[in-house]
């Protein structure tokens, strides 16, 4: 079984990225043949200053290994370092109806906003086929927000596949239910394009800022809370704190008598706790970039030699060989 998954270097990663997306990835990589990257291509759709390409992509390597991402069982590498993709992404491009385009939430999303479209962006999602279709994967992990796209993999794959025979593995996502939609600390989804993260690697005097600025409601701390379990940080407490604990304060929030201060103070230790040994490895690989860029060069040598044998698998299937 082959898992793939990749994230844009478009920004520091956050909660959202690491329990929608890294923690499931990392964990199949006991599952598999895992194939993880990081997507700097997509990241030019909405990213324009090479330096911070350059150094977003690194940021994401560490971040990645020190999560656990080990490249003994996974290969890790960078999107770009295999070009082959794009010639596949030109292929698929042709047999992709632009209604399938239209439809994708993402792009709508963005273009409701008033933000820049570009053609990259409209297609984004042929790429990310090519990225999935590329390595024969079968499951890809992702947060519910890409779900749509690896839908429309699997349409452009059966596509191709009628037009030309059977070429390409139809891929599923696996979405994990519980943390599908991490809120953010505004409680809409947390995104990097929305200034609502709380980032899985930081200094810890901001990031103590940003958790104890998290926006409550004016009850008094004595008042009973029925919906305590809508709580924002209550929900956040869940993922970093264990189940007893957050059990224990979403009790104590529920009956009254513990006062959003308190709770905060409780969502910052246990989030700070829950990243201490990652924080400590990535420490540790920020004073070793040769062994990461290592990692990821070795990486892109193993991806490029499966993407080579199935791009010229399509070739051949649709008469370019
Ligand atoms: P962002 O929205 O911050 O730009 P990306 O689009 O780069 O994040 O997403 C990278 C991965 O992280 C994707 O698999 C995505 O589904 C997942 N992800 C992002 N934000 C969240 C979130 N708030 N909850 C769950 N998963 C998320
Ligand atoms: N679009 C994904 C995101 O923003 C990143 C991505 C690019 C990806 N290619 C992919 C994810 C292939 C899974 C599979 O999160």
């Amino acid at each position: 079984m082959r898992i793939l998954s990749g994230i844009q270097p478009s920004g520091a990663l956050h909660l959202g990225n690491y329990f929608g997306m890294m923690q499931p990835a990392i964990a199949l990589q006991e599952k598999g043949e895992a194939f993880y990257f990081i997507a700097d291509y997509h990241s030019m759709t909405s990213l324009f200053n090479a330096d911070e390409r350059r150094k977003n992509s690194l940021d994401v390597a560490l971040d990645f290994l020190a999560c656990g991402l080990d490249p003994k069982k996974s290969v890790f590498f960078r999107q770009s370092d295999v070009p082959e993709v794009t010639e596949l992404a030109w292929i698929l491009s042709t047999l992709t109806p632009m209604s399938l385009l239209e439809k994708c939430t993402s792009y709508k999303d963005k273009v409701a906003k008033g933000l820049p479209v570009n053609h990259g962006l409209f297609a984004y999602p042929v790429l990310m086929a090519a990225d999935i279709l590329i390595y024969d994967s079968n499951i890809v992990p992702v947060g519910q927000d890409q779900k749509q796209h690896v839908e429309v993999t699997r349409d452009i794959a059966t596509k191709f596949n009628e037009a030309y025979g059977a070429t390409f593995v139809i891929p599923e996502p696996q979405i994990r239910g519980e943390t599908a939609k991490v809120p953010g600390l505004d409680g809409e989804k947390m995104s990097k394009s929305y200034g609502n993260t709380l980032e899985i690697f930081g200094d810890e005097k901001p990031l103590r800022k940003k958790v104890m600025g998290i926006k409550m409601d004016s009850r008094q701390p004595a008042e009973p809370k029925p919906d305590a379990e809508n709580n924002l940080a209550i929900q956040l407490l869940k993922l970093v704190a264990t189940a007893e604990a957050a059990n224990d304060f979403e009790n104590r929030l529920r009956a009254g008598g513990l006062g959003y201060g308190d709770l905060k103070k409780q969502l910052f230790e246990s989030y700070w706790n829950y990243f201490a040994e990652a924080r400590r490895k990535r420490a540790e690989l920020s004073a070793n970039l040769d062994y990461v860029n290592g990692v990821l060069a070795e990486g892109a040598a193993k991806a490029r030699t499966l993407a080579q044998t199935v791009l010229k698998r399509a070739r051949k299937a649709s008469g370019l060989e």
